[in-house]
């Protein structure tokens, strides 16, 4: 069986990628090969700084621009300042099994970071995406429990390990509407998901879960985890694909197609999210002061929602 590798990319020259959370870890490795494949790679950081230091010296053409995925305010600034086409758009960015804590929008962060944030960011710049979105899930989405009723862990009470499973099965969910709507819109655009394994990143530093990382037996280094991402990315796959590692259990390997837990093929849930979603950043919307800009914010939100038929 021939294992695909980063030396398997295709040439990515005039193709336009933007990476989330990519000054390190899992996204930084992504950012590093499609611009060794030629592509021009928009890396969307919290630090800018730390980021240019990152790709100092790397070979390719790196744009560093500044995205929270967390501050609602800075995904719609992202958004708004971009101009031209958008080839892929990589969500990327995540957190794990931290603290509840509230973002400036007021919602729970950890929640927001993996997958309002992307959601949002994704709306926002959809019609600018010529190729597919890439949502970096995990194996954990098989563990998820998701109450649409309260997505933002307001009346149940917080626990970091549940909210990162339920975070990454609301991103399955997230791929597999915004598939079915890309479909019934005529759109080419497709919506492909990667999930890493395990890869020996910083992500669960703080975690009890990163035991599991000195069993090294068991997982992918960083570059491996990496591939999943270069694999959904760049490989000419069906609409919501679910690219992993091919080892045991999904958790370490070369990338393959797998197949998400029956929970993230519910369709019905998977609608139920996207308007609970819809309805949840709606009520942050009005602490903005009401502008044009976030008019056209509410309109594209919704933009595939009136397409519907
Ligand atoms: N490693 C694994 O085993 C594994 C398994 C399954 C899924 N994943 C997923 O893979 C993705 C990448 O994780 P990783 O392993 O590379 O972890 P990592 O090394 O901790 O990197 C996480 C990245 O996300 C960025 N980030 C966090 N919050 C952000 C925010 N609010 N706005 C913008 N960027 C933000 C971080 O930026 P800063 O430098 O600013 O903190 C960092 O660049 C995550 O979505 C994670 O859930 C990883």
């Amino acid at each position: 069986m021939t294992r695909w590798t980063g030396k398997d990319l295709p040439d990515l020259n005039g193709r336009t990628v933007v990476i989330t959370g990519a000054g390190r870890g899992l996204g930084l490795i992504t950012a590093r090969e499609l611009a060794r494949a030629g592509a021009h790679v928009v890396l969307g950081v919290r630090d800018a700084g730390k980021a240019r230091r990152a790709v100092a010296g790397l070979p390719g053409a790196f744009d560093i621009r500044s995205l929270d995925v967390a501050d609602l305010t800075s995904v719609r600034a992202f958004a708004d300042s971009w101009r031209g086409d958008l080839d892929i758009l990589i969500n990327n960015a995540g957190v794990m099994d931290i603290p509840g804590t509230r973002t400036a929008d007021g919602l729970d962060l950890q929640t927001t970071t993996n997958y309002t944030g992307p959601f949002v960011l994704t709306n926002l710049l959809l019609e600018r995406v010529t190729d597919r979105v890439v949502h970096v899930t995990s194996q954990l989405h098989r563990q998820g429990k998701i109450d649409v009723a309260d997505l933002d862990w307001r009346t149940r009470e917080y626990n970091g390990m549940s909210a990162y499973q339920a975070s990454k099965l609301a991103v399955v969910l997230f791929s597999l509407e915004l598939q079915r709507r890309l479909t019934a819109a005529g759109s080419p655009v497709r919506s492909v998901l990667a999930s890493p394994g395990i890869a020996r990143t910083s992500l669960a530093a703080h975690s009890r879960s990163n035991v599991i990382n000195r069993f090294t037996f068991l997982t992918n280094d960083a570059e491996r985890g990496a591939l999943s991402v270069l694999y959904a990315a760049t490989q000419d796959v069906p609409g919501n694909s679910y690219v992993g590692p091919d080892g045991l259990g999904g958790l370490r390997g070369h990338p393959a197609l797998r197949r998400q837990g029956e929970i993230g093929l519910d369709q019905d849930m998977a609608a139920r999210l996207w308007d609970a979603t819809t309805e949840l950043v709606g009520k942050v919307a009005p602490l903005a002061p009401v502008t044009a800009e976030r008019v056209d914010w509410q309109n594209s939100i919704t933009v595939l929602k009136d397409r519907r038929q």
